[in-house]
């Protein structure tokens, strides 16, 4: 045929897909890498590689005409947004019905564009989540594996306690006290090291400098410093970008036959390409891999996929509230873009809530205490494939987030009254609105373990199939999803190049 053959083939680069490609490096299989954004190693004419979060300009935005900040609004002014040319950016937001997804794009996926906090999930709600994994040996082995492989570390407490940049997450830790509630520190990824430089002024400023959502220029270790560097390091891996799989297929010989669109930065199709492979593993994340087979069971490419793909999606209970301080209380003028707090009420039996303390660094003083809350949402979407336009919609309404925007009220009206203050009601758009309830950071589910897949995430009804990202996990983890989506991936890969992969 006129497709070109690997033996492995791994969509995407994000947390599941990097995992996959190095292990699969490591034990010597060839494998290839198909990203649809870019490699961001190019600087601009400003001499960086990533523009900056005031001032966005086409970098920031996965083709897009106007920039999509999740903060667009001040006083309900739409000062953070720009209007730019459509191209590969590094942030795309993907709008459905009544939810709208954050996700990264370019080699690294959302490890680009991330808060970089790394945590580990308490181990009683793993549990609870997914309870056909050995969380004995999750605990052992896969999150340590996970934490050190991704370089994940923490923050000086004494550097924390005295330096302005943290000044935002103090103020919201003694309200949180006041309210009898408990904060804890959360790991990162961010090089606190250099963090410290950048204070000092010894190096050029990144996450002092608002750098986040749009990519940061220095100082994060994003998967293409860690898991993705170590995998072009086997010999065994390559990444090609600007590289978007369309439908994925099976020929007689049991191999995987993908076709895939190569653009350039604009956008303009270069090519279409069709690549075949006997090991297929889906790291495209919860949007991009169950799309990818929702597509392919739809139009009958791959038939015998489950019914369950598509279900158990959720938001892992995501909603953004921000408080106004007093004007005695000012959170600053310098805010690391890095958040290092979170307030923990995990453990409250009606509305568990853990707070992630965010920083809002707008350059000048708002009084604005700003938070993302990860609540316990029952409430699970579905996708379902949109034939007319040949993708995945979700069917998710606004009113299913009414749990999380419960749970966190009850938390925050605590702080609130425990310290005199109120919401803010300027900052999510042109509405009067205090919690963000239409948009999410952390996808989670559409294809979920155990269910659209075995216990590892082979795909039901296929050989050689696999989802190795946050598809697989069912709408909710409880904290921020990343260290878990890569330690599940180091699970399941482990297990799927003993079974399968040396064996064929
Ligand atoms: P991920 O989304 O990382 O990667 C998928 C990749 O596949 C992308 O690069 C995409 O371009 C590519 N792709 C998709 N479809 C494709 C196709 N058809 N062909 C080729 N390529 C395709 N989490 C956390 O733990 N701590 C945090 O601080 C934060 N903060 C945060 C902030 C913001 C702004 C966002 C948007 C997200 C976070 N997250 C987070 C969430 C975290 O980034 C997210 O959970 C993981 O990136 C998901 O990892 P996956 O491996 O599932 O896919």
């Amino acid at each position: 045929s006129d497709s070109m053959f690997v033996p492995a083939v791994v969509v995407g680069t994000g947390y599941g897909a990097a995992v996959s490609a190095l292990r699969l490096g490591e034990a010597g299989v060839q494998t290839l890498m198909l990203e649809m954004g870019q490699l961001w190693n190019q600087r601009g004419s400003d001499g960086n590689i990533f523009c900056g979060m005031l001032n966005p300009d086409k970098r920031s935005s996965w083709f897009k005409s106007r920039t999509e900040a999740p903060l667009g609004s001040f006083l309900w002014l739409d000062l953070a947004n720009r209007d730019i040319t459509p191209y590969a950016g590094v942030l795309d937001r993907v709008n459905f019905d009544q939810m709208s997804v954050y996700v990264g794009r370019g080699v690294g996926g959302g490890s680009l564009v991330n808060g970089g906090m790394a945590v580990t999930p308490r181990r009683s709600y793993f549990e609870e989540v997914l309870p056909q994994v050995n969380a004995d040996e999750m605990y052992r082995t896969y999150f340590p594996r996970a934490n050190s492989t991704l370089r994940v570390s923490n923050i000086d407490q004494t550097w924390f306690e005295q330096t302005e940049w943290y000044q935002y997450s103090r103020v919201s830790r003694q309200q949180a006290d006041n309210a009898g509630l408990s904060t804890t520190f959360v790991p990162n990824v961010y090089d606190w090291d250099y963090m410290r430089r950048e204070a000092d002024g010894s190096a050029p400023k990144s996450g002092l400098a608002g750098e986040v959502i749009y990519g940061n220029n220095h100082g994060k270790v994003s998967l293409d410093k860690s898991y993705l560097a170590a995998a072009l390091g086997t010999g065994k891996v390559t990444i090609q970008t600007l590289h978007q799989v369309k439908t994925v297929s099976q020929q007689s010989d049991g191999t995987y036959l993908l076709t895939v669109e190569q653009r350039d930065t604009d956008g303009k199709l270069l090519a279409t390409k069709k690549v075949s492979c006997r090991h297929l593993f889906l790291g495209a994340g919860s949007l991009g891999s169950t799309e990818l087979l929702l597509r392919a069971r739809e139009t009958g490419t791959l038939p015998n996929l489950s019914s369950e793909i598509g279900g158990g999606w959720g938001p892992n209970g995501n909603v953004m509230t921000a408080r106004a301080n007093h004007l005695w209380n000012p959170t600053g003028t310098n805010q690391s873009s890095i958040p290092a707090l979170g307030i923990d009420d995990w453990d409250n039996p009606t509305h568990p809530v853990f707070a992630e303390i965010a920083p809002m660094p707008a350059g000048l003083e708002t009084w604005v205490s700003l938070y993302l809350a990860i609540t316990k949402n029952p409430e699970r979407g579905t996708f379902v494939y949109n034939a007319a336009k040949d993708r995945a919609d979700l069917r998710w309404t606004r009113d299913q987030n009414a749990p999380a925007v419960e749970a966190a009220k009850s938390l925050f009206d605590r702080v609130n009254s425990a310290n005199t203050t109120i919401y803010r009601y300027d900052l999510f758009g042109k509405q009067i609105k205090a919690f963000a309830d239409d948009f999410c950071y952390h996808p989670l589910g559409g294809c979920v373990l155990g269910k659209a897949t075995d216990n590892f995430g082979r795909v039901s009804g296929y050989k050689n199939l696999y989802v190795t990202d946050g598809s697989l996990i069912p709408g909710s983890i409880g904290v921020n999803p990343f260290v878990t989506i890569t330690a599940m991936a180091e699970r399941n890969v482990e297990r799927i190049i003993k079974e399968d992969v040396k064996a064929s």
